[in-house]
């Protein structure tokens, strides 16, 4: 098993692999839009004989604090043959490795605290900011000291605007 850019010719398998893992294609259109609206930052694909999995970070503007780096974590898919064999955790952990190489300071999540804790996730940082997404499920993580002190109003991309 293998996370890698994705490439060109995942891109079938990962619709299908969206369209298993949730019963619908908005999140693979929501993957299409960030990267038509350039702003899709990373797109990784984790890669056996096939694509297996997927995850992707987009934009993030911070309102009051313009110069931290804050990237949003969505969405992430396993395929279910291949789920609970650490094949998730292996995209998060790459995801967050490379967007720490990019200089990022912040991460968004929206998700389950039990599983994203265990990535260092926080649903108290996360309270921290204001968005369209505040909530239980809301969930921060500083890859810098700049994201530790980070606040105020956070903007996603326009994509998810238009997700159903
Ligand atoms: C969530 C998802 C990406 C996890 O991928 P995965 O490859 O199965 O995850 P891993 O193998 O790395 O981790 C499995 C562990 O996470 C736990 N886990 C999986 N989904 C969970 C959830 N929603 N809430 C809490 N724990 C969860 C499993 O119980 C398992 O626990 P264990 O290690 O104690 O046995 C995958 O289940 C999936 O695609 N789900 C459907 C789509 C989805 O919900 N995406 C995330 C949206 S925020």
């Amino acid at each position: 098993m293998e996370v890698r850019l994705e490439e060109s010719a995942d891109w079938a398998g990962l619709c299908a692999i969206y369209q298993a893992a949730f019963g619908q294609l908005a999140e693979a259109s929501l993957v299409q839009r960030l990267r038509n609206d350039g702003d899709l930052i990373l797109s990784l694909t984790a890669y056996g004989a096939e694509p297996v999995g997927h995850i992707a970070f987009s934009r993030l503007t911070l309102h009051e604090a313009p110069f931290v780096k804050g990237c949003g974590l969505a969405p992430l898919a396993v395929n279910p043959a291949n789920q609970g064999r650490g094949v998730g955790s292996l995209l998060i952990e790459e995801g967050l490795k490379r967007m720490t190489a990019k200089g990022f300071d912040l991460v968004l999540v929206l998700g389950e605290p039990d599983y994203y804790g265990r990535f260092g996730f926080s649903t108290a940082l996360a309270r921290r900011f204001k968005t369209l997404y505040d909530g239980p499920y809301l969930q921060a993580l500083a890859l810098s000291d700049t994201g530790k002190e980070a606040h105020g109003s956070v903007t996603y991309a326009r994509a998810f605007a238009e997700l159903k």
